[in-house]
Protein backbone atom coordinates (compact mmCIF):
# COMPACT_ATOMS: atom_id res chain seq x y z
CA UNK A 1 0.00 0.00 0.00
CA UNK A 2 2.70 2.24 1.03
CA UNK A 3 4.63 1.82 -2.14
CA UNK A 4 1.50 2.21 -4.27
CA UNK A 5 1.19 5.90 -1.99
CA UNK A 6 4.50 6.83 -4.38
CA UNK A 7 2.34 7.22 -7.22
CA UNK A 8 0.53 10.56 -7.56
CA UNK A 9 -2.56 9.77 -8.89
CA UNK A 10 -2.91 6.63 -6.32
CA UNK A 11 -2.24 8.91 -3.80
CA UNK A 12 -4.72 11.85 -4.26
CA UNK A 13 -7.77 9.04 -5.11
CA UNK A 14 -6.70 7.70 -1.71
CA UNK A 15 -7.09 11.08 -0.21
CA UNK A 16 -10.32 11.51 -2.12
CA UNK A 17 -11.88 8.21 -1.21
CA UNK A 18 -10.87 8.45 2.38
CA UNK A 19 -12.32 12.04 2.38
CA UNK A 20 -9.26 13.18 3.52
CA UNK A 21 -8.81 15.39 0.45
CA UNK A 22 -12.03 16.76 1.20
CA UNK A 23 -11.04 17.69 4.64
CA UNK A 24 -8.14 20.37 3.51
CA UNK A 25 -10.48 22.01 1.38
CA UNK A 26 -12.90 22.49 4.24
CA UNK A 27 -10.05 23.60 7.42
CA UNK A 28 -8.70 26.18 4.63
CA UNK A 29 -12.73 27.31 4.67
CA UNK A 30 -12.72 27.31 8.08
CA UNK A 31 -9.71 29.04 9.34
CA UNK A 32 -7.68 30.44 6.69
CA UNK A 33 -8.63 33.95 4.98
CA UNK A 34 -7.03 33.94 1.88
CA UNK A 35 -7.26 37.93 0.33
CA UNK A 36 -7.39 38.32 -3.44
CA UNK A 37 -3.85 38.63 -5.21
CA UNK A 38 -2.45 36.88 -2.18
CA UNK A 39 1.26 34.83 -3.00
CA UNK A 40 1.61 31.53 -1.38
CA UNK A 41 4.29 28.97 -0.89
CA UNK A 42 3.00 25.51 -0.74
CA UNK A 43 5.56 23.24 0.96
CA UNK A 44 5.23 19.69 0.17
CA UNK A 45 2.56 20.16 -2.73
CA UNK A 46 2.18 16.84 -3.91
CA UNK A 47 -0.03 16.61 -6.72
CA UNK A 48 -1.25 20.29 -6.39
CA UNK A 49 -5.19 19.46 -6.78
CA UNK A 50 -5.39 21.96 -3.63
CA UNK A 51 -4.85 24.65 -5.71
CA UNK A 52 -8.09 24.17 -7.80
CA UNK A 53 -9.82 24.88 -5.04
CA UNK A 54 -8.15 28.44 -3.80
CA UNK A 55 -9.43 31.50 -4.95
CA UNK A 56 -8.69 32.43 -8.27
CA UNK A 57 -6.37 35.84 -8.94
CA UNK A 58 -3.68 34.32 -6.38
CA UNK A 59 -0.11 33.92 -6.70
CA UNK A 60 0.23 30.32 -6.11
CA UNK A 61 3.60 28.31 -5.85
CA UNK A 62 4.14 24.56 -5.05
CA UNK A 63 7.41 22.79 -4.08
CA UNK A 64 7.34 19.67 -3.33
CA UNK A 65 10.94 16.97 -3.35
CA UNK A 66 9.27 14.47 -5.67
CA UNK A 67 9.73 14.87 -9.60
CA UNK A 68 6.50 12.37 -10.52
CA UNK A 69 4.34 14.59 -8.18
CA UNK A 70 5.70 18.37 -9.37
CA UNK A 71 5.39 16.59 -12.99
CA UNK A 72 1.87 15.57 -12.08
CA UNK A 73 0.64 19.06 -10.56
CA UNK A 74 2.61 20.59 -13.53
CA UNK A 75 1.00 19.28 -16.71
CA UNK A 76 -2.69 19.20 -14.90
CA UNK A 77 -2.63 22.28 -12.55
CA UNK A 78 0.05 24.49 -14.38
CA UNK A 79 -2.15 27.12 -15.64
CA UNK A 80 -3.44 27.54 -11.96
CA UNK A 81 0.06 28.23 -10.83
CA UNK A 82 3.51 27.00 -10.45
CA UNK A 83 5.37 24.15 -9.56
CA UNK A 84 8.96 23.24 -9.13
CA UNK A 85 10.39 20.45 -7.60
CA UNK A 86 12.72 22.04 -4.83
CA UNK A 87 13.48 21.58 -1.00
CA UNK A 88 12.10 24.15 0.59
CA UNK A 89 15.36 25.92 2.35
CA UNK A 90 16.81 29.47 2.58
CA UNK A 91 17.41 29.67 -0.90
CA UNK A 92 14.35 29.39 -2.05
CA UNK A 93 13.19 31.89 0.88
CA UNK A 94 15.50 34.46 -0.77
CA UNK A 95 14.08 33.66 -4.20
CA UNK A 96 10.12 32.84 -3.80
CA UNK A 97 9.62 34.99 -0.67
CA UNK A 98 7.93 37.21 0.76
CA UNK A 99 4.36 35.88 0.49
CA UNK A 100 1.41 36.36 2.71
CA UNK A 101 1.12 32.74 3.52
CA UNK A 102 3.27 29.27 3.44
CA UNK A 103 1.10 26.32 3.19
CA UNK A 104 1.81 22.80 4.60
CA UNK A 105 -0.71 20.10 4.41
CA UNK A 106 -0.03 16.67 5.45
CA UNK A 107 3.50 18.00 5.46
CA UNK A 108 4.87 18.93 9.34
CA UNK A 109 4.46 14.69 9.88
CA UNK A 110 6.75 13.88 6.82
CA UNK A 111 9.93 15.73 9.31
CA UNK A 112 11.77 14.81 12.19
CA UNK A 113 11.80 17.20 14.93
CA UNK A 114 15.14 19.31 14.01
CA UNK A 115 14.70 19.13 10.27
CA UNK A 116 10.98 20.66 10.87
CA UNK A 117 12.01 23.54 13.16
CA UNK A 118 14.73 24.35 10.19
CA UNK A 119 11.89 24.46 7.83
CA UNK A 120 9.78 26.42 9.79
CA UNK A 121 12.27 29.00 10.79
CA UNK A 122 12.45 29.35 6.71
CA UNK A 123 8.54 29.45 6.61
CA UNK A 124 8.86 32.54 9.00
CA UNK A 125 11.42 34.09 7.00
CA UNK A 126 9.18 33.87 3.99
CA UNK A 127 6.16 35.70 5.04
CA UNK A 128 5.57 38.84 5.10
CA UNK A 129 5.10 40.65 8.07
CA UNK A 130 1.69 39.97 8.87
CA UNK A 131 1.53 36.68 7.04
CA UNK A 132 0.26 33.17 8.28
CA UNK A 133 1.27 29.28 8.14
CA UNK A 134 -1.02 27.18 7.64
CA UNK A 135 -0.64 23.01 8.43
CA UNK A 136 -2.65 20.44 8.74
CA UNK A 137 -1.89 17.11 9.85
CA UNK A 138 -2.49 13.74 11.33
CA UNK A 139 -2.70 13.58 15.51
CA UNK A 140 -2.86 11.08 18.46
CA UNK A 141 -6.05 12.32 20.78
CA UNK A 142 -6.61 10.41 23.70
CA UNK A 143 -9.82 7.97 23.04
CA UNK A 144 -9.57 8.35 19.43
CA UNK A 145 -11.24 5.15 17.53
CA UNK A 146 -9.12 2.21 17.05
CA UNK A 147 -9.23 3.01 13.28
CA UNK A 148 -8.70 6.63 13.30
CA UNK A 149 -5.21 5.55 15.72
CA UNK A 150 -4.82 2.47 13.05
CA UNK A 151 -4.57 4.97 10.58
CA UNK A 152 -2.33 7.44 11.93
CA UNK A 153 0.25 4.21 13.13
CA UNK A 154 0.73 3.19 9.44
CA UNK A 155 1.14 6.70 7.98
CA UNK A 156 4.40 6.48 5.47
CA UNK A 157 6.00 8.76 7.79
CA UNK A 158 7.22 8.39 11.40
CA UNK A 159 6.61 11.85 13.45
CA UNK A 160 2.73 12.04 13.47
CA UNK A 161 2.48 14.10 17.16
CA UNK A 162 -0.40 14.90 19.41
CA UNK A 163 -1.79 18.29 19.56
CA UNK A 164 1.05 19.32 21.95
CA UNK A 165 3.85 18.20 20.06
CA UNK A 166 2.63 20.11 16.76
CA UNK A 167 2.28 23.02 19.26
CA UNK A 168 5.73 22.76 20.33
CA UNK A 169 7.66 22.94 17.51
CA UNK A 170 5.29 26.05 16.29
CA UNK A 171 5.87 27.89 19.70
CA UNK A 172 9.76 27.21 18.81
CA UNK A 173 9.76 29.37 16.05
CA UNK A 174 6.11 31.50 15.95
CA UNK A 175 4.39 34.10 18.47
CA UNK A 176 1.14 33.70 17.83
CA UNK A 177 -0.14 29.40 17.64
CA UNK A 178 -3.79 28.39 17.16
CA UNK A 179 -4.65 24.82 16.31
CA UNK A 180 -7.73 23.19 15.84
CA UNK A 181 -8.64 19.71 16.14
CA UNK A 182 -10.97 18.28 14.07
CA UNK A 183 -12.37 14.87 13.69
CA UNK A 184 -15.16 15.53 11.51
CA UNK A 185 -13.81 16.48 8.28
CA UNK A 186 -13.24 13.11 6.38
CA UNK A 187 -15.29 10.20 5.21
CA UNK A 188 -13.03 7.83 7.28
CA UNK A 189 -12.12 7.99 10.89
CA UNK A 190 -9.69 10.36 11.40
CA UNK A 191 -8.30 13.58 13.61
CA UNK A 192 -6.83 16.70 12.28
CA UNK A 193 -4.30 18.96 14.21
CA UNK A 194 -4.86 22.40 12.17
CA UNK A 195 -2.53 25.08 12.67
CA UNK A 196 -2.59 28.67 11.97
CA UNK A 197 0.78 30.50 13.23
CA UNK A 198 1.81 34.03 12.86
CA UNK A 199 3.95 36.73 14.02
CA UNK A 200 7.55 36.50 15.86
CA UNK A 201 8.70 34.33 18.62
CA UNK A 202 9.41 36.96 22.07
C1 LIG B 1 1.65 13.55 2.52
S1 LIG B 1 2.31 14.44 1.17
C2 LIG B 1 1.20 15.84 1.17
C3 LIG B 1 0.90 16.30 -0.23
C4 LIG B 1 -0.13 17.42 -0.34
N1 LIG B 1 0.32 18.62 0.35
C5 LIG B 1 -1.49 17.02 0.20
O1 LIG B 1 -2.11 17.83 0.89
O2 LIG B 1 -1.97 15.94 -0.13
C6 LIG B 1 3.80 15.20 1.81
C7 LIG B 1 4.65 15.78 0.70
O3 LIG B 1 5.68 16.61 1.28
C8 LIG B 1 6.85 16.50 0.49
N2 LIG B 1 7.95 17.04 1.30
C9 LIG B 1 8.40 16.59 2.49
N3 LIG B 1 9.37 17.38 2.96
C10 LIG B 1 9.54 18.39 2.04
C11 LIG B 1 10.39 19.55 1.95
N4 LIG B 1 11.28 19.84 2.91
N5 LIG B 1 10.30 20.37 0.88
C12 LIG B 1 9.39 20.09 -0.09
N6 LIG B 1 8.56 19.02 -0.06
C13 LIG B 1 8.63 18.17 0.98
C14 LIG B 1 6.87 15.02 0.11
O4 LIG B 1 7.63 14.77 -1.06
C15 LIG B 1 5.38 14.74 -0.12
O5 LIG B 1 5.00 14.88 -1.48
Amino acid sequence: MKQFLKHPAIYQLYQEVGGFFAARIRAIRDYLEIRPGARIIDIGCGPGHIVRHLPRGIDYIGLDIDRPSIDYASARFGNCGCFQMRFFDAAAVDELGPVDIVMMNGVMHHIGDADLEATLVNAKAALKPHGVLFTLDGCYVAGQSWIDKWLLDNDRSAHVRDEAGYRRLLGRVFGRVDMYIRDDYSRLPYTFAIGVARGDRV
